[in-house]
């Protein structure tokens, strides 16, 4: 078991080993005093893992109530956060309680942006069970739900008191959602530790799960470093940003069903990295290298849209900063900056 301790505005520490989910309510009265706990879970991961969290924490004293909802990106709305809001005030939770968001990034940042709001603020513990949201969203206390206009347009900073990532959740996970963690996995090997990249480009999704606790730790440990650098998202934690913007686009082109986040980050990347080793911004060869580490994880993909064709998108992006925007650009692997880029440069470089 590793411990990784996040010093943000709340410091806390991210738990990640095996086993983790029986010994769950325990953990938990280490950093709360309090009577009940809500879990908020999703049909799926509830009825796999949400009676073994209910029996520990009411094994540690926790009175315990659960409110679950349809899977989905679907129901990260205003109206089941509404829903959340009305069983927490139902069944009587008040300011020293505690919420325990179970399940991947939707259950995180929903539950994460109910513990921000509900009473202005009551602690919550964050037990993700996908790889995306053990080695990302569960980390740096961004939470949010979609509105019309858009995913995560609502939502606050509110740091978990504890993370715990118990790897053995994962056994369940459907592959294409491995696959779409691996997504961000890769992302944070370019981005910022050679050594990662150089890691995941001798494994592959037969063998990874030989080195995925010290994976899943490597990638916590910089998304700590990162968030610890810049908690509210003004410079260095853009970083993270790297492949997004023109992800979204991708995403947007497929409107948001044809593919999924982690291939259209994966693409992002790929496209990002021959602009930039087009235009000498990075090591020749890199290009080639992404797309030989992405393929070892099934995400080397191709996408109809050309990167001219995504240009317009991308501007909507909440990376845009008035007339220019900031991309994301690795040099080499393990080597990020961010460049601030005119709006008519940026689509320049997009014509290729
Ligand atoms: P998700 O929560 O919808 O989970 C994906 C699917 O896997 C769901 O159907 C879920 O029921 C199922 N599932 C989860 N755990 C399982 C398990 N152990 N066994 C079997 N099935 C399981 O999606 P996600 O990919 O985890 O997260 C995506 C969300 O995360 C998006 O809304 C995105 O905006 C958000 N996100 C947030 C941050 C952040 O910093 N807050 C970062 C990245 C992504
Ligand atoms: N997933 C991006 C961030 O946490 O900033």
């Amino acid at each position: 078991m590793q411990t990784i301790r996040v010093n943000a505005s709340q410091s806390y520490d991210v738990v990640i080993g095996h086993n983790l989910l029986d010994s769950c309510g325990e953990r938990i009265t280490q950093v709360s005093k309090a009577a009940k706990a809500a879990i908020v879970s999703d049909d799926t991961v509830y009825g796999l893992y949400g009676e073994r969290v209910e029996k520990s924490l009411k094994a540690a004293g926790f009175e315990v109530v659960s409110f679950t909802f349809p899977h989905g990106e679907a129901s990260k709305s205003i109206a089941v956060l509404s829903e959340i809001f009305d069983f927490l005030a139902e069944n009587h939770i008040t300011r020293s309680d505690v919420i325990v968001a179970l399940g991947g990034g939707v259950t995180g940042d929903m539950a994460g942006f109910a513990s921000a709001s509900y009473l202005r603020g009551i602690d919550f513990v964050q037990i993700p069970t996908t790889l995306l949201a053990q080695v990302d969203s569960s980390v740096g206390g961004k939470t949010a739900v979609d509105i019309k206009a858009g995913k995560n347009l609502v939502g606050a900073f509110k740091q978990p008191k504890l993370v715990i990532c118990d790897i053995d959740a994962l056994s369940t996970l459907p592959e294409e959602f491995f696959i779409d963690g691996m997504g961000e996995v890769v992302k944070y090997g370019m981005i910022k530790s050679a050594g990662l990249f150089d890691k995941l480009s001798r494994h592959n999704l037969g063998n990874i799960g030989e080195i995925l606790e010290d994976v899943i730790a490597e990638c916590v440990s910089i998304k700590r470093d990162v968030v610890e650098n810049d908690e509210f998202d003004t410079g260095e934690r853009m970083l993270l940003n790297f492949g997004h913007t023109l992800a979204h686009s991708i995403e947007q082109y497929y409107n948001y069903t044809g593919i999924s986040h982690g291939k259209a980050v994966s693409v992002g990347m790929m496209m990002m990295t021959r602009l930039a080793e087009d235009n000498g911004l990075c090591r020749k060869g890199l290009t080639d290298e992404l797309t030989a580490c992405l393929d070892r994880y099934k995400l080397n993909i191709s996408v109809e849209p050309k990167p001219y064709e995504l240009g317009e998108a991308a501007l909507n992006d909440k990376k845009r900063m008035g007339g220019s925007i900031n991309i994301i650009i690795c040099e080499d692997a393990g080597k990020s900056f961010i460049k601030k880029m005119p709006v008519p440069e940026f689509l320049e470089m997009l014509k290729g």
